[in-house]
């Protein structure tokens, strides 16, 4: 099964093509309608990946993608395998290539996640299996279904709506940018300048059609926004040297009440972890209008969105 199942990848959400982001939300939103009132740990009714086997390495903590990854791929039938960095060989030298060479023979799906955005496409080049991003520095594409997912739970269609990114320019909001050029959405961002995303990458998004606000303040970017979204001020791939730089630099786009104040009936999202009276007041974070844990159950729905569709077993979604 292994050396023949389709090769597609889940790299960036940049790299879908047409209809996939719109498919994927649609089968997301489908798989979790079909498991209302399902115990946790029961099967999907059609268990569609049974005989399937993925691979989980973490280079990096995680306790949502560990788990919605490990819970979806089980609930879809299939068998998973986690394999810590430090316990591989690759802690010890062994190249990506080879790495990718054995866990063809012994996986049909790889999810990785690292630092380095090229130890992925690395991996993703040798390895005769499909590859999903499961977080690098340079974006998060699973976290971003989840969250658009969760988007249209609360708010509903895209068109016309505004989201606002708040903050570091990081991981989570480049994926924010790649998915703003493939659906209806527009996208203001507000980050101080030594964190924002890079103009290269804001442009590469427009040409593809995203409508992207940049925007000076906080403030501005919240105004009439049906979603006000953070992430944390320091990443797991980012210097600790940085870390007061950083504190000083993005205070100013601290989300707190009266931010939101200044949205249309908005929702407040992170991905998390999240740092209560940092990035965002706990009043906001712990108050009803966060979808937060919304967000983090709907991970799991998201990833088998993936999942299928890197198997090419969407259709059957
Ligand atoms: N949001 C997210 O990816 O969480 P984890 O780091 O816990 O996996
Ligand atoms: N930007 C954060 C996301 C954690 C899920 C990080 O990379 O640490």
């Amino acid at each position: 099964m292994s050396l023949t199942a389709p090769k597609t990848h889940f790299l960036d959400i940049a790299d879908l093509e047409g209809d996939d982001l719109r498919h994927l939300l649609d089968a997301a939103h489908a798989r979790k309608s079909a498991r209302a009132g399902k115990p946790k740990g029961a099967l999907d009714d059609d268990a569609p990946l049974a005989g399937y086997a993925l691979a989980m390495i973490f280079e990096k903590p995680s306790t949502r993608t560990r788990l919605s990854f490990n819970m979806g791929m089980r609930q879809l039938g299939g068998e998973t395998v986690i394999l810590n960095h430090t316990d591989m060989q690759l802690g010890r030298g062994e190249s990506i290539a080879d790495t990718a060479q054995v866990l063809s023979r012994f996986a049909d799906i790889i999810m990785l996640r690292t630092g380095p955005h090229n130890t992925l496409t690395e991996l993703a080049l040798d390895a005769q299996i499909p590859v999903i991003n499961g977080l690098t520095a340079y974006s998060h594409p699973c976290q971003i279904v989840a969250d658009l997912m969760t988007f249209e739970e609360h708010k509903g269609r895209f068109a016309g709506q505004r989201l606002a990114w708040l903050g570091d320019g990081n991981n989570v909001a480049m994926s924010f940018v790649h998915a703003a050029a493939l659906l209806d959405f527009e996208l203001a961002l507000a980050s101080p300048e030594a964190f924002s995303i890079s103009a290269a990458e804001i442009d590469k998004a427009r040409a593809k059609g995203a409508k992207i606000t940049l925007c000076d303040t906080a403030q501005e970017a919240a105004d009439g926004a049906a979603s006000l979204i953070t992430d944390c001020w320091v990443s797991m791939s980012d210097d600790p040297a940085e870390t007061q730089s950083r504190v000083e630099a993005l205070a100013p786009y601290q989300v707190t009440q009266d931010l939101m104040a200044r949205g249309d009936d908005p929702i407040f999202m992170h991905c998390l972890p999240a740092h209560r009276d940092s990035e965002v007041t706990a009043e906001v974070i712990d108050g009803p209008r966060s979808v937060v844990f919304d967000e983090a159950e709907n991970r799991a729905h998201a990833q088998k969105a993936i999942l299928l569709h890197c198997l090419g077993l969407d259709k059957t979604a």
